[in-house]
């Protein structure tokens, strides 16, 4: 079969591998109908994640058809349309017990495409399938199904939830790639008076606006907190999100946010951020971070289902899988070719 494969730094290729085979017997094997590429996987291919080694298949989502199962698979079946979630749960140990399954102590937590071989590749090898996979609910497409592999429960868990947003709050939302806008997406969910999205490119914005920010900031030419601030009478945001992964960015959050208001990071950082607690200290702010756990998935099953949250909205590209390297190039000239996720799929 061919895949996807990390050769180091700034190389990878499409090319001819061994298809996996069982392992475990709570493997399922997948064949791949749906996959997409995460920002993720640009930062690994820049080297950002080292535990990424030479031969890795690339890829942490993916819609598929179950081909073939261990013995000791109970939930999912042969022909079975399934939702390959971005983290990988054993189910039994102490995190998974708590929901926590991005933590897991068992063998899994984020290792496809990371640890173990991903799924941006013809056939996919998912271990724990019974707690690894969702059955595809009807009425939502594969290109639909596939936005819950990833995005939306990391916008909906780690922004959304975390950030604790309520009716009435003003929302901030640093950062308008797709992460970004699943948190845009997800706060509308709660009925907030005011979602304001900040990024330094325009059509970033404008995509904003698509996903219910009311109000946009470019803040290569305007204040952030000059506009937060008239939108509460200079108090500060209820909520500030950081989906960018950058100090600056994850400062800027902290310092728009009200007192006792709450600050949500999402952004994986490289390098460490000031917290600036000589201005903090006094204001009684929550700080939250996390990795996402994809226990919101079948609340998010749900609101994809009943068209309550419209997943399609992030696919901007489609592609043959056997155009992995163009759809690599489309997603990483984002800011040129507007792509907000690219969509692979088998012809
Ligand atoms: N916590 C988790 O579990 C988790 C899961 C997935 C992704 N992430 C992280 O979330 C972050 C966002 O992911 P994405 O895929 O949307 O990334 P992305 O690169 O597509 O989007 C980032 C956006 O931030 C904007 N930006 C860059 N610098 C800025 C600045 N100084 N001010 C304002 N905006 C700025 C960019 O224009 C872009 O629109 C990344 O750090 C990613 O690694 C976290
Ligand atoms: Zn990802
Ligand atoms: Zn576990």
């Amino acid at each position: 079969m061919r895949a996807v494969v990390f050769h180091g730094p700034g190389q990878k290729a499409w090319e001819e591998v061994p298809k996996p085979t069982l392992v475990d017997d709570t493997d399922a094997i997948v064949r791949v109908d749906a996959v997409t590429i995460c920002g993720t996987d640009l930062h690994i291919l820049k080297g950002d994640v080292p535990a990424v080694t030479d031969g890795r298949v690339l890829g942490h989502e993916a819609v598929g058809t179950v081909e073939e199962v261990g013995s000791a698979v109970k939930n999912v079946t042969v022909g079975d349309k399934v939702l390959v979630s971005c983290i990988t749960a054993c189910g039994a140990c102490r995190f998974c017990r708590e929901g926590s399954y991005g933590q897991c102590l068992g063998g899994g937590g984020w290792i496809l495409g990371h640890l173990i071989d991903g799924t941006q590749a013809e056939y996919v090898r998912v271990p724990f399938a019974d707690t690894s996979t969702y059955p595809a609910p009807g009425g939502v497409t594969d290109e639909q199904l596939l936005m819950l592999a990833d995005i939306l429960p990391t916008g909906y868990e780690v922004g959304v939830l975390n950030g604790a947003v309520g009716p009435g709050d003003v929302v901030a939302v640093v950062g308008a790639g797709p992460i970004g806008l699943s948190a845009i997406m997800g706060a509308r969910l709660f009925s907030p008076a005011h979602v304001v999205a900040i990024d330094l490119v325009d059509s970033r914005l404008e995509a904003a606006k698509q996903f219910g920010a009311d109000v946009t900031v470019n803040n290569g030419h305007e204040d952030p907190k000059a506009v937060v601030d008239g939108l509460t009478d200079g108090l500060g945001a209820d909520v500030a999100m950081e989906a960018v992964g950058l100090p600056a960015t994850f400062e800027l959050a902290a310092q728009l946010i009200r007192p006792g208001g709450r600050v949500a990071n999402i952004g994986v950082h490289g390098e460490p951020a000031t917290l600036h607690l000589e201005d903090l200290w006094i204001r009684n702010v929550t700080i939250t971070t996390g990795l996402v756990d994809t226990y919101s998935t079948p609340t998010l099953l749900t609101l994809a289902a009943s068209h309550q949250v419209d997943a399609g909205r992030f696919v901007t590209h489609h592609f043959a899988l056997d155009d992995f390297m163009e759809a690599y190039d489309v997603f990483a000239r984002a800011g040129d070719t507007g792509a907000l996720k690219v969509v692979l799929t088998r012809s």
